[in-house]
């Protein structure tokens, strides 16, 4: 790979990486799409990265699909799948990780304490062997978005980082790679994440700028909800993550909510900007 992107760069050709994990959907299309629209080559890697699960996590039970995952490839027209071993990426002495201070505390980090390391890590390790000019990442994890700028701000590294809308399916879930654990009754259940972003959303736009009774008016959609244990819900800064007490003119915030609907983690965010 690293071969092929120096071939890339000598012929000036503009490298688009769209990192995933596979199990590919309409939202790992849209990073391509945009990388196809902006570049010369868009190259996608699939790897089921175990640094970024802890133990108690669902590394072994993630969804994996890699005949159909080339489908899609293939349908939009991807240069380059990048599709490495566990043992190339980690072999038994590599001893080396990239971290972010700070901003990986919170929100995420607070529930998954050593989630962004691995996602720190492994993003650097694969920008090293691709050598992209731009990578494509999903607001739908604003927050990883958001750790991986840090990174790239504070390391140097010298590629863009575009970030692109979240994709839901027709009636309001967030597309994720994790929606395939949901039973038919929790994948109902898991509305209620999106829907009562909707309903923060009209909120803001009817005048509220109280971000306690925005949180507040969400917390109590899911009081009667039982089969759903909710992690956070917060308004933040988009760049800071810092929270919002009074939303501000000018600014733009994220809603960020995340819960388990039955025994499946899911995450949903909106952005919102106070004119
Ligand atoms: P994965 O969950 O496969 O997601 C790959 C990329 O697709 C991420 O940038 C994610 O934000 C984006 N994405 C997922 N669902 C989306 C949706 N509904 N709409 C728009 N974009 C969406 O995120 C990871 O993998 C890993 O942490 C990774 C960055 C690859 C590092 O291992």
């Amino acid at each position: 790979m690293q071969i092929i992107s120096d071939q890339l760069r000598s012929g000036r050709k503009i490298i688009g990486f769209v990192p995933t994990m596979g199990f590919l959907h309409d939202g790992h299309a849209s990073l391509i799409r945009k990388s196809k629209e902006q570049c010369d080559v868009t190259v996608v890697s699939i790897f089921v990265n175990p640094t970024q699960f802890a133990p108690n996590e669902d590394l072994e039970s993630y969804p994996r699909d890699i005949e159909s995952d080339k489908l899609l490839l293939r349908k939009n027209n991807v240069d380059f799948l990048f599709l490495p071993s566990a043992e190339e990426i980690y072999p038994p002495n590599f001893n080396t990780y990239v971290e972010v201070f700070g901003l990986t505390n919170k929100f995420e980090g607070e529930f998954r304490p050593t989630h962004f390391k691995g996602v720190t890590t492994i993003v650097a390790i694969l920008c090293n062997i691709v050598k992209p000019h731009k990578t494509y990442f999903g607001q739908k994890d604003a927050q990883q978005a958001c750790v991986i700028k840090k990174m790239i701000k504070d390391l140097q590294f010298d590629f863009d980082l575009v970030i692109c809308p979240t994709v839901r399916e027709p009636d309001g879930l967030a597309m994720s790679s994790r929606n395939a654990y949901l039973t038919n009754d929790d994948r109902q259940k898991a509305l209620l994440l999106s829907q009562s972003l909707d309903e923060a959303k009209k909120l803001i736009d009817a005048g509220e700028r109280n971000a306690l009774i925005i949180v507040k008016k969400m917390n109590n959609n899911f009081i009667p909800e039982k089969s759903i244990h909710l992690n956070y819900i917060s308004v933040v800064e988009v760049d800071s993550f810092s929270e919002a007490d009074i939303l501000e003119a000018g600014k733009s915030y994220f809603i960020l909510i995340a819960a388990k609907v039955g025994k499946t983690r899911l995450i949903d965010n909106v952005l919102v900007h106070i004119k």
